[in-house]
């Protein structure tokens, strides 16, 4: 059968995975899907530039309508990353009849409706499953593994660059610069490693999996952010100390028709899975009202392992234009999008205060939990080794968010209290 023509757009850390698998795994790729798979133009910024792959020079353009116009090509793989001017691409490839596979998550979160849209309209493919979670398949487990269920919580880490960064901080102290230096360096981090340590770029890839998971349009503004750049090396310590570890957490969830998605740095209790998930590795936790709990787990990141989930995508496409089939693979948002009020949403929480040492403090600080109806489940106070004031470590029972943010916004005023060093989402 006539061989397909991919046209690539980027060589960076995932497209050199990408011609690595195409070339080094051929053989098997064309038995699964009946014909060879060729490379024919590659999109790059720098033509000249030095790169750990041998490829024919030929192939590399830095025009991008060399390739997004030519007729031979069925398929574009994009990635380059970035929104502008990639959108216009995809979207131009689309309206040519050509398949799209891409890792982008800043795309799919933000444009995924529109681009899913153009894709109907022409009868193309368009596959994403590398935007999430790098090597593992979580996309696809959501629309075909769990179609037949109500899924209720999704609960990720779905970054690489911070999971490798809070490992390394927990388990060999070391310092959060030399640590994000190091995940730029073995290509884990985004361009601006900002949305990495910031969080948005779990924020893009959980309102990916809300979107899938709950069948509403989850954008990014419906995700509440806050990344791992505040985490201080006193709270991993503290974390360890009180039986959990501090992971960057996405957290979907649904009651009846109304959900909640946010990414927040979280103590995860030692005895939940999710709490031995280390270095560049992700895993996301589903809960589905029929299936129970289910965690999928490999690694978030990476030149092979994204590269992975990219092939496997141009794997699927080619085989839906075998069959003749394309352009059905559109996810079905059928539900009107319910964002739950902060008094829907609750968690345990730690809080760590620094307060002065003397009588009557701690009855002080109790009465605004009282106040608010916020239950406790434990405190402890202790000696401050560094000043003469004491520290008080509080976990809370489950408590709405609405009425912890009452009871921190009531400690600023509170004479007893000298700072709120620390408060963490507790899970598990
Ligand atoms: P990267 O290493 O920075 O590579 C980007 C590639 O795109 C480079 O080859 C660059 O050309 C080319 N490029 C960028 N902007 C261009 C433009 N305007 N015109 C022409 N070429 C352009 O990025 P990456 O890490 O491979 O990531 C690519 C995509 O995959 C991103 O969407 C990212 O979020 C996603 N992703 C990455 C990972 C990962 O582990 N790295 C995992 C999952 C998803 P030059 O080579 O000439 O500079
Ligand atoms: N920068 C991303 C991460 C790449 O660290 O998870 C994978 O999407």
């Amino acid at each position: 059968m006539k061989p397909i023509n991919v046209g690539l757009l980027g060589l960076g850390t995932v497209g050199t995975g990408v011609v690595r698998i195409v070339e080094g795994h051929q053989e098997d790729l064309s038995s699964q899907v009946g014909s060879t798979i060729h490379i024919r133009k590659v999109l790059v910024k720098d033509p000249l530039k030095q790169r750990n792959l041998k490829v024919d020079e030929e192939l590399l353009t830095e025009n991008p309508w060399d390739v997004i116009n030519d007729p031979e090509i069925d398929v574009i793989v994009e990635v380059m990353g970035g929104i502008d001017p990639t959108k216009q691409y995809i979207l131009e490839a689309l309206s040519q009849g050509k398949h799209v596979v891409t890792a982008n998550k800043d795309l799919m979160a933000l444009h995924g409706p529109e681009i899913l849209e153009k894709a109907r309209v022409h009868k193309c493919d368009v596959y994403y499953e590398a935007s999430v979670a790098g090597g593992i398949p979580i996309i696809r487990t959501l629309m075909e593994g769990f179609s037949s269920d109500r899924i209720k919580k999704i609960m990720g880490i779905v970054n690489g660059t911070t999971n490798f960064i809070l490992t390394k901080m927990s388990q060999e102290g070391a310092a959060y610069a030399d640590v994000l230096k190091e995940a730029q360096a073995l290509g884990y981090a985004e361009s601006d490693p900002t949305s990495d340590v910031e969080g948005l770029d779990a924020a893009r890839k959980m309102a990916i999996l809300g979107t899938l998971g709950f069948h509403t349009n989850v954008g990014l503004e419906d995700v509440e952010v806050r990344g791992i750049s505040q985490v201080k090396k006193e709270d991993i310590a503290y974390a360890k100390r009180l039986g959990y570890e501090m992971k960057l957490l996405g957290i979907a969830e649904r009651q009846d028709d109304q959900i909640s998605v946010v990414v927040q740095p979280t103590m995860v209790s030692t005895s939940h899975p999710l709490a031995s998930v280390n270095g560049v590795y992700n895993a996301v936790y589903v809960y589905g009202e029929a299936v129970g709990e289910t965690m999928f787990y490999g690694p978030g990141a990476g030149e092979m392992p994204t590269a992975t989930s990219v092939v496997a995508d141009l794997v699927a496409v080619i085989r839906n234009i075998r069959l003749g089939v394309t352009g059905q693979t559109a996810h079905h948002v059928y539900k009107e999008k319910k964002l739950k009020s902060d008094d829907q949403i609750a968690y345990k929480n730690f809080i760590l205060l620094d307060v002065h040492d003397k009588a009557g403090v701690l009855a002080q600080i109790t009465q605004v939990f009282a106040e608010f109806d916020v239950s406790l489940e434990s405190v402890v106070q202790q000696p401050n080794p560094h000043n003469p004031d004491a520290e008080i470590i509080i976990i809370t029972h489950e408590a709405n968010q609405a009425s912890m943010k009452r009871v921190l916004e009531h400690f600023k005023s509170l004479d007893v209290i000298k700072s709120i060093k620390s408060a963490y989402r507790v899970e598990g």
